[in-house]
């Protein structure tokens, strides 16, 4: 996987910021080397000297003026330039349709795709070699979305949607993070970003459109309904049973996904029992509550949740 870096650009959105970075920082070093060097030049070559008066004085020269007033007006009219090219490249305006919704909620990102149906947390899925536009909203607070490797950093307000670009070159993993404080998960606001062949894409896309098999028998169907009577279902959505809610994420295909509680531990059995014991020792602060399940309960819960293949 990529590790959240600004210096090894994806996509040609975040190659258009690097290489404006790159070119800014290079254009800042050589102002500051040249007037750190006029400086040191200066103190050596005019300091006083043992039995010297006072120098000549000078007040106002129009060449001095013109120059310094000149050279500072054509560095910011080159950045300028550059950075309105940078921005046609990298945050173009948004299709009048975007690709994928984003909607932070705290603690978590939920996915949904418009133009098929699906809805996905924390593990957004996107096919290689194509620029998706994404709108950003959010469910409570201003959170950021950011994956530096594959476009720009955009702030999800609410009731004020914002639109960004990503695109991945080819076939990767990326992690992305929350970048704005946002409260007390903040820092475990992870999510993936899959970039797969469009074969892989088309795939996952079909996959995560059918409903949740129902187990037959055994300990998962007891698991199943527990989640039903419980209070599981006033917050999370399993498609394929009555749980419809939105408040938490939807968990149709929740043992598919890599990361368990927005990347705070591996999504696996040892991992999903530990949450499910307790998300407050797992993630303190967390919305999910401590619902003391008994030890049979939570292996019954365990085993029905990781069937959401
Ligand atoms: Cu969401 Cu920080």
């Amino acid at each position: 996987m990529n590790a959240l870096t600004v210096f090894d650009p994806q996509s040609p959105q975040a190659r258009a910021i690097f290489h404006l970075a790159i070119v800014a920082g290079i254009i800042f070093a050589a102002i500051f080397v040249i007037v750190a060097g006029m400086i040191v030049y200066a103190l050596m070559r005019c300091r006083w000297r043992e039995g010297e008066g006072d120098p000549k004085q000078i007040a106002g020269n129009k060449t001095v003026e013109l120059v310094w007033t000149t050279i500072p007006c054509l560095i910011v009219v080159a950045l300028f330039i550059l950075s309105w090219k940078t921005m046609g490249a990298a945050d173009p305006p948004p299709a009048p349709e975007p690709d994928i919704v984003i909607t932070g909620h705290q603690w978590w990102w939920e996915a949904r795709y418009p133009k098929s149906g699906v809805v996905t947390a924390n593990e957004i899925h996107i096919p290689a070699g194509k620029a998706l536009s994404i709108r950003l909203e959010s469910a409570d607070v201003l959170h950021e979305f950011w994956v530096p490797e594959i476009g720009r950093k955009m702030t999800t307000v609410p009731g004020h949607p914002n639109n960004i670009w990503i695109e991945s070159d080819h076939p990767m993993t990326y992690l992305g993070v929350c970048s704005e404080f946002c409260g007390t998960e903040h820092a475990w606001m992870h999510f993936l970003v899959v970039a797969e062949t469009p074969e892989q894409f088309q795939a996952w896309e079909q996959a995560q459109l059918t409903p949740a098999k129902t187990p037959t028998g055994g300990s998962a169907t007891l698991g199943r309904a527990l989640f039903q009577q419980t209070s599981c279902m006033n917050c999370h959505a399993i498609n394929g049973t009555a749980a419809t809610a939105g408040v938490g994420p939807d968990l149709t295909h929740f043992a598919s996904r890599r990361i368990l509680g927005a990347g705070v531990a591996e999504n696996n059995r040892a991992n999903l029992r530990s949450w499910l014991k307790n998300p407050q020792e797992v993630k303190p602060g967390v919305k999910m509550p401590n619902y003391k399940f008994t030890e049979t309960e939570l292996t019954q819960l365990t085993d029905y949740i990781e069937t959401l293949q």
